[in-house]
């Protein structure tokens, strides 16, 4: 029997996107699938009810209705552990969960007997890349991050030659030059400034000089596991700071987006070196969510330290709702794609699918992820 996919309204404060765009919807209908949208839940995303209803959409204002019979309930962040109780038993969740944050949520998934999927949990494999919302929202978070930072500056960006005199472009230095930091440089370059970039992957040298930037240079090669940055040790921390000194103290802008997965982010910006800036530079702390990159960092709020502006936005992909939703849609569309049946339309979980294996939270009234199960149940096995 063809599925029924709901998508209730997202519930956390702030939160703009939405986890189906029209142009998806109208993808899955021709498929044979139900999908329900609750009424509103795209409006902070400019997707009107009138366009998932011209995709083939159901629309619903009553939760009730919304999950009933419903197989697959798609959505951006976590639910509310009410809201899960709403969820009929053995359906299909799946969200950017962060069930690390989460253990009263896990636990009510697990209770109500739901399988679910964090989609941060995706193996980062060439067969995965189409599925992965980590890459889209860091671009988009990329990308913002930058137009933020020449909104606060009180310089230009570009160099400029005008009848009052000559104006030099803005230093940017992005640390960090994973997803999120080569959208940064393209964007900053793009506005017109100089910019350096660095991290502890020698591989992102390429990248980044692919884009125009300067590659600072640094002699430790902290590439681990799947691509990813280890934390780097005690002596090598001393040796980063003091080579990040001089490029920090001559920025107009810095934009710190370093990060490691499954560990709280590297603190690289200390208070003496942001002392050390010029007075109107602006620190942007893409990583203040899990701790931050600079010891002062404040997550939501600007903070003016001396005269140096310092800002850790909580949140940025929604706060570019449009893209940030159209590019969520696709990767959800792509991964959901793997677990519905082509000829029935019917929901088929394949447990021999890495990538099905590998994102799963919560399964048959168990908790299936090891490390969440470690920290929710603290059993090593
Ligand atoms: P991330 O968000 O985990 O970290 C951001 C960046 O911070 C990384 O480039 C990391 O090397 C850097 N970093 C960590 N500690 C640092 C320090 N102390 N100083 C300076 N920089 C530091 O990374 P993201 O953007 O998720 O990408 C990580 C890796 O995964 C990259 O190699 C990327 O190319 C790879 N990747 C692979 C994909 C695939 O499908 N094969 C898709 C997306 C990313």
């Amino acid at each position: 029997m063809p599925i029924k996919i709901a998508v209730p309204r997202e519930t956390l404060p702030g939160e703009r996107r939405v986890a189906l765009v029209a142009e998806v919807v109208t993808r899955l209908t021709q498929q044979g699938i139900d999908v329900a949208i609750e009424q509103g839940a795209g409006v902070n995303a400019y997707q009107k009810d009138e366009s998932f209803q011209e995709s083939g959409a159901q629309l619903h204002s009553d939760r009730q209705t919304l999950f009933a019979d419903s197989q697959l309930i798609l959505r951006v962040t976590a639910p509310s552990v009410d809201e899960v109780k709403e969820y009929p038993r053995g359906a299909v969740l799946v969200a950017l969960l962060q069930p690390h944050r989460h253990a009263d949520v896990i636990k009510a998934l697990q209770a109500q007997g739901v399988t679910s999927f964090a989609m941060e949990l995706l193996p980062r494999i060439s067969r995965a890349q189409s599925m992965d919302v980590l890459s889209s929202q860091a671009t988009v978070a990329g990308y913002k991050a930058v137009l933020i930072a020449a909104e606060i500056c009180p310089r230009f960006f570009p160099m400029l030659t005008t009848a009052a005199g000559t104006i030099r472009p803005a230093k940017v230095l992005i640390i960090g030059a994973g997803v999120a930091g080569l959208q940064a440089i393209a964007t900053a370059r793009r506005l017109g400034a100089v910019v350096e970039a660095y991290d502890v992957r020698p591989a992102a040298r390429e990248q980044v000089e692919s884009l125009g930037a300067r590659f600072l240079k640094f002699d430790v090669d902290a590439e681990a596991e799947g691509g990813y940055a280890r934390e780097l040790t005690a002596e090598e921390k001393i040796q980063e700071q003091a080579m990040l000194g001089d490029a920090v103290a001559a920025s107009d802008v810095v934009i710190t987006t370093a990060q490691i997965p499954g560990r709280p982010a590297p603190r690289m910006i200390s208070p003496d070196m942001v002392a050390a800036m010029k007075s109107g530079a602006v620190i942007i702390d893409m990583a203040a969510d899990s701790g931050g990159n600079c010891e002062l960092s404040k997550l939501g709020e600007q903070v003016n330290h001396n005269g140096v502006i310092i800002y850790g936005p909580d949140n940025l992909p929604s706060q570019l709702p449009v893209h940030a939703s159209e590019m969520y849609a696709r990767n959800l569309w792509r991964f959901i794609s793997l677990m519905i049946a082509d000829e029935t339309a019917s929901l088929n979980l394949d447990w021999e699918d890495e990538i099905i294996a590998a994102s799963v939270v919560t399964h048959d009234g168990e908790i299936r992820h090891l490390q969440t199960r470690q920290a929710i149940e603290g059993v090593s096995s």
